[in-house]
């Protein structure tokens, strides 16, 4: 095998992977983009279906039909503490202690599924056509962006992010906030994102208490607070709980932040699951939608035809009209184009999990407590599941009728009792943006021969995105109504940031 020397470490156990010494494969991840590329693909062709791979730490890296059994497995349920849900919750909230991915304590107690539980209700918990109506609005916002750059090159990955926050902080708490000062706080959390990110392919776990206190020496030094967004997210939250508790009636379930208020009567438990819950939703909603939009946009830019028939589509069922939730229901193509870029660039590419005891996947005996990496990838670019999987086919997701269908065997939303629920709410959301930019524009690549990038941030994905698109209006298309931005959110926000006597970070 070219990957590397394989050993069997159990009786029964899956390959050793082990590498180079100390580092094991790590090094991969700092090879140029193509070439990674190579050794992933080749990796999904030629390794066994579970593997230990050392990074140094190590991994059961698992593929193919093993994915949907682990998925599924009792056993394999809890997910690893690792560093980057360490991090990224310190710097988006202010306490790492959170259990969204079963932190060491919590983990005992499965505490994710209460998390879960609440968070699943609180996402879902106005009516759909608010929702709809609230993320027409983001997206309104959003149209105003491409309107500034229309006719130019322009790269919309920031814009994109931002809108994303937007959206989940107008669903959550019901306003749709400033960019500019949402600046502040989402730089710290994609500072916090990266750090915990790389660092967590390099050690399993590095104590909080360290990194604390270096990031003591870091502020000493060179005056700059790393946990700086975090402290302001929790004095935030604070400040929202108190005012929405003083104008807040019992049957009155407006939006998110109402919503928990009104399920926990115990104030310091319902700043803990607020923090929780809007801490997944930071994350889980934020960056797995923008980086299914960006590819969605790019595909209609290199695939004209699919753009047009989506296009058409819309025309047909909405025409100039707002999108409502029963329009969406009549958008098949545009849903089977979201789900046909989706499987080819899965946005969450290896939803690790933990095993809870010593368990079996693909006939292999796997050891308690070792991480696995599922590799969304090798389910959904296999033949036996999606013919000619590298082919760009939305009409995959279509049936005989016609009408746009969940797969089963799409493995990027994952499965059983750990599988996201934020697949509704992300296939709503993609559809109003791009129903409403196909209303307007059209979507072109900077050039003839542009192409995809080829590797996006999390080592592993295909980001599958252009670096830069070419929005045109279209002829007849309707004005782009004006946003009302919210002041209340900023007003908190500034104040906050104002009391804690700093000014950016
Ligand atoms: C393109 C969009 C999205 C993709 C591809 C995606 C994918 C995933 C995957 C693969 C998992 C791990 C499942 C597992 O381990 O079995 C997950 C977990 C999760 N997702 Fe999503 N997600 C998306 C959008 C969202 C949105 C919009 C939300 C919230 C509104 C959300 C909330 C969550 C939460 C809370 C979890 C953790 C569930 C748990 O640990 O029990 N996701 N997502």
């Amino acid at each position: 095998m070219c990957l590397g020397i394989s050993l069997s470490i159990l009786p029964g156990g899956p390959p050793l992977y082990y590498g180079l010494p100390f580092i094991g494969y790590g090094f991969i991840l700092f090879l140029p983009k193509s070439w990674l590329r190579k050794v992933v693909d080749k990796y999904l062709e030629a390794a066994p279906d579970v593997v230990i791979v050392r990074m140094p730490f190590v991994f059961a890296v698992i593929k193919n039909d093993v994915v949907k059994e682990i998925q599924q497995n009792p056993d394999c349920l809890p997910r690893p503490r690792i560093n980057y849900t360490d991090f990224l919750s310190w710097f988006a909230t202010g306490t790492y202690d959170l259990s969204f991915c079963d932190g060491l304590r919590t983990s005992k107690t499965d505490q994710w599924q209460i998390s879960r539980k609440l968070g699943i209700a609180s996402v879902y918990a106005g009516p759909k056509s608010k929702m709809a109506q609230k993320m027409g609005h983001t997206a309104d916002a959003f149209l105003k962006k491409i309107e500034k750059h229309e006719g130019t090159d322009w790269d919309p990955r920031i814009p994109m992010m931002m809108s994303k926050y937007q959206e989940v902080i107008h669903l959550f708490f019901g306003s749709l906030f400033k960019e500019e000062d949402l600046n502040l706080y989402v730089r710290g959390v994609i500072i916090g994102t990266h750090m915990g990110l790389f660092l967590a392919f390099f050690f399993k776990f590095l104590p909080m208490g360290l990194f604390r206190a270096l990031n003591k020496l870091i502020k000493y030094v060179t005056g700059f607070d790393l946990g700086y967004p975090g402290d302001i997210y929790e004095q935030f939250l604070l400040r929202m709980y108190n005012e929405d508790k003083a104008s807040h009636t019992e049957s009155d379930s407006r939006d998110y932040l109402e919503a928990i208020t009104a399920s926990r009567k115990d104030p310091s438990e319902l700043i803990y699951y607020l923090r929780e819950v809007t801490y997944v939703s930071i994350h889980a909603a934020t960056h797995t939608t923008w980086h299914s939009m960006l590819s969605a946009l790019s595909m209609f830019a290199l695939y004209p035809e699919v753009q047009q028939r989506a296009a058409d589509e819309i025309q047909q069922a909405i025409g100039r009209g707002e999108v409502t939730t029963d329009s969406l229901d009549k958008l098949s193509y545009l849903k089977a184009v979201i789900s046909e870029t989706l499987r080819l660039y899965p946005a969450v590419p290896y939803p690790l999990r933990l095993t809870k005891r010593a368990t079996v996947a693909g006939g292999f005996q796997l050891p308690r407590k070792i991480t696995v990496l599922p590799l969304i990838i090798s389910e959904n670019m296999n033949p036996s599941r999606f013919v000619d999987p590298k082919e760009f086919r939305p009409e995959r997701f279509l049936d005989d009728k016609g009408k746009f269908f969940h797969d089963p065997n799409l493995g990027t939303f994952s499965r059983g009792k750990r599988a996201c629920p934020g697949r509704e709410f992300s296939y709503m959301s993609s559809s109003i943006y791009l129903t409403k930019i196909l209303q307007h524009f059209t979507v072109a690549p900077p050039s003839k021969n542009a192409k995809l990038s080829e590797i996006g941030a999390d080592f592993f994905t295909s980001a599958g995105r252009l670096d830069e698109l070419r929005f045109m209006r279209r002829e007849g298309a309707p004005p782009i109504r004006d946003v009302q931005f919210d002041t209340r959110l900023s007003t908190i926000f500034r104040e906050v940031i104002a009391a804690q006597g700093k000014k950016n970070i």
